[in-house]
Parts: C-alpha cells; sequence; structure tokens
C-alpha cells in the first residue's frame, strides 16, 4: 500500500499522499444554500486527504439540491470562506465541485419562474427528495440556447466565486447524469442544434464552461469528473466508447489538475465490461488521473501500482473515517457508516465520528 502515501503532483500542487476525499453531498447547508459551521468542522476533520473534494456545490438558485450548499451568492461565499480557512488550517487542500442538476430535480424545488429543464424533454424514473419527502423527478422541458448560455454564465460565476472563497481549485461535475453529463450522453441530448447530434457538438457544453473555469483559475487548478457507464439518472449513450473517447481526448489538450473518472458504481456489483471500457478510456489521458468507486486500500493502490491511476478517491470511507489515510496507513479496522445519517440533520453522523485514538499509530 506504499504508494498511496507517495506524494504526486495534482496540476499546482503537490499532493502529501494520493488519498483524496470523493465529493460527497451531505445535504446539510440552510434551505437558502448558507453552509454552517458544522460543515468547517467536518471538512477540518478529513484535511490530511491529500485533497478534498466538495460535496456537489449549486451554481444558481436553481440547481435544485435541497439543502445543498450553494456559490451564488455574497453569504454563501463568506460561509465556505470558514470552511476552506478551516481546511488550510489543517494543512489540506479543497476543490469546490460545481453542479446543476439539470433535469434530475423537482420543481417544488425551483425558485419562483423556474422549471425542470435539461438538453432535452427526456424524463428519468427516479426519486427526487424535497422538502415532502422523495417524489419522482418532474418531466423536463428542453433547455433554450439562451438559458444554455445564462447556465454557462451561471457556472462562470460560481468558478470566480470558489476563488474568492479561498478554494484551491475547482472541480467541474460532469458525471453521475447531472446537466453537463446530459449533454455529454445521446441517451439524454437529442438536441438537432450546436450541444447535440455528433459527440463534439455534447461536449461543446462542457468544453465551454471548462474554458471559462481555466480562464479564471489557470489550467492547473481545474478538474473535470465523468462517470461514462454509470446508468444513474438513467444515463445512457449508444456508444459509450466514442463520446468519452471524445470527450477525453479534447480535455486532454487543455493540461487540467486532473481528470476524475468515476470506473465502479457504489452499492451494485462490479461488471467486467465497465473495465474494460474503462481501460480503452485511461488511453486517452496523459495527465494525473483519480480513478474512484469501491475501492480499499489495497485495491486502490494495486490500481495505482498497475498504471491506472494516479490517485484514488474515497467516498463512503472518509464520511466514518475522518482521518482514512491514517487509518490504512496503520492497517486499523475502519469504522462503519450509518445509513441513517448521511443526508440531512445535524452533526450526529457528520462530525461525531472518531479519529483514531491518540498514539494508537
Ligand atoms: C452520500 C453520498 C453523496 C454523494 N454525493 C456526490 C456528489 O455530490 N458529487 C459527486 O460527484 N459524487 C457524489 N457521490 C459519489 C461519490 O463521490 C463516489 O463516487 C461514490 O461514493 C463511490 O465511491 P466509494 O465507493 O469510495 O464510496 C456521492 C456518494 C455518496 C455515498
Amino acid at each position: 500500500m506504499s504508494i498511496l502515501f507517495e506524494p504526486t503532483n495534482l496540476g499546482r500542487y503537490t499532493v502529501p499522499n494520493r488519498i483524496i476525499m470523493a465529493p460527497m453531498s451531505r445535504n446539510r447547508a440552510r434551505k437558502d444554500g448558507v453552509v454552517t459551521d458544522v460543515v468547517a468542522d467536518y471538512y477540518g476533520q478529513r484535511a490530511t486527504a491529500g485533497l478534498i473534494i466538495s460535496e456537489s456545490i449549486m451554481v444558481n438558485d436553481w440547481a435544485n439540491g435541497m439543502c445543498a450548499p450553494g456559490l451564488y451568492n455574497a453569504e454563501q461565499i463568506a460561509a465556505w470562506k470558514t470552511v476552506t480557512d478551516r481546511v488550510h488550517e489543517k494543512g489540506g487542500l479543497i476543490f469546490a465541485q460545481l453542479w446543476h442538476a439539470g433535469r434530475a430535480a423537482h420543481d417544488s424545488l425551483m425558485p419562483e419562474g423556474r422549471d425542470c429543464a435539461g438538453p432535452s424533454a427526456i424524463g428519468i424514473s427516479r426519486e427526487i427528495m424535497t422538502f415532502q419527502g422523495p417524489i419522482a423527478a418532474t418531466p423536463p422541458r428542453a433547455l433554450t440556447l439562451d438559458e444554455i448560455s445564462e447556465l454557462r454564465t451561471d457556472f462562470a460565476q460560481a468558478a470566480k466565486n470558489a476563488l474568492e472563497a479561498g478554494f484551491d481549485g475547482v472541480e467541474i461535475h460532469a458525471a453521475a447524469g447531472y446537466l453537463i453529463d446530459q449533454f455529454l450522453q445521446d441517451g439524454a441530448n437529442q438536441r438537432d442544434d450546436i450541444y447535440g447530434g455528433s459527440a463534439a457538438n455534447r461536449y461543446r457544453f462542457l468544453n465551454e464552461i471548462t474554458d471559462d473555469a481555466i480562464a479564471i483559475w489557470g489550467s492547473d487548478r481545474v478538474g473535470v469528473r465523468l462517470s461514462p457507464k454509470s446508468d444513474f439518472n438513467d444515463m445512457h449513450d449508444s456508444d459509450p466508447v466514442a463520446t468519452f473517447t471524445h470527450v477525453i481526448s479534447a480535455l486532454n489538450t487543455l493540461n487540467l489538475a486532473y481528470l476524475h473518472l468515476s470506473e465502479r458504481l457504489p452499492f451494485v456489483p462490479p461488471n467486467p465490461e465497465d473495465a474494460v471500457v474503462m481501460d480503452a478510456l485511461r488511453k486517452h489521458w496523459d495527465g494525473p488521473l483519480i480513478s474512484n468507486g469501491d475501492f480499499d486500500a489495497q485495491e486502490g493502490a494495486a490500481h495505482i501500482d498497475a498504471g491506472k491511476a494516479t490517485m484514488i478517491s474515497y467516498g463512503r470511507p472518509f464520511i466514518s473515517n475522518p482521518d482514512l489515510p491514517a487509518r490504512f496507513k496503520a492497517s486499523a479496522e475502519l469504522t462503519a457508516m450509518d445509513p441513517a445519517t448521511i443526508y440531512g440533520g445535524d452533526a450526529r453522523g457528520y462530525t461525531d465520528y472518531p479519529p483514531l485514538a491518540e498514539g494508537s499509530l
């Protein structure tokens, strides 16, 4: 497992270990998207990760996350500053994950005058968590070109706001069937304008958002997350290898800090065919690669040793093990996660998981 503890280059930074904290929504912001003190405690406790990637952060007031944090007004920016300060005090690095739900949304979470929309009027079967409980996602309408342009501006403004809030970089959330991923894959994008049709056209929205983020941050502080084989949010593509070969090859020319590849899905058995696709896709990427999905310490190290990744991001293990790198190093037993306290609520199941006892290293 020693490779996990070898420092490596991640864009502008050198990270002390290759154990990255994966982005995880915990829905503990206020209803208006302002993070509270407990969020600073939570991320501060996890600052020994090589890099923390924040939970999905809403780029505007219709990004549609219930008690998800935002980065589109001054109060939200100031509140995030307390979080980034805490992580920096503890010696860590934190990137902001910029997000919009697109069609994976419910109208009851929309502000006045907004409704559920995606690249095309193609609905999903999943339920969305609302203040009334889980409800079927609202059937979307297709975004207009003006709205696409407005969304691009919102992503750029949120990227600027992330800089003001003291983050160390941004990750563009182009995975898991949310807005940007919906543009990438033809199962969700049937547009017949410049944003639909060819893989190049479907990549256009991500390309624009990435270019804007690079203009603000420099390419070495921008990462992109993709999940080419995830069917979450009813995603599918008629030719994922061709689509994502185009996307990854194009991103590869931008000298990004990293590509974050969601390779295996949580809660479902690994699919050997997906591994073949991932191996085909990673060949088109030359820079730092963060792999994700149901890895433990040994498997993660083996994946890096096999040349398949530079770093591994861990999600669920970080929920209940704030000092995950120390645990891995000590081959200590991991604390199990309480499923009842994953989403929403307060400090319980959020900041009360204990670190290893002092001196047990
Ligand atoms: C509670 C929870 C919340 C998540 N929220 C996000 C999110 O906000 N953004 C994102 O890109 N992925 C999100 N994911 C996916 C994780 O980043 C990761 O891909 C997944 O948990 C698999 O990694 P693991 O097996 O190490 O947990 C979430 C996963 C969990 C369990």
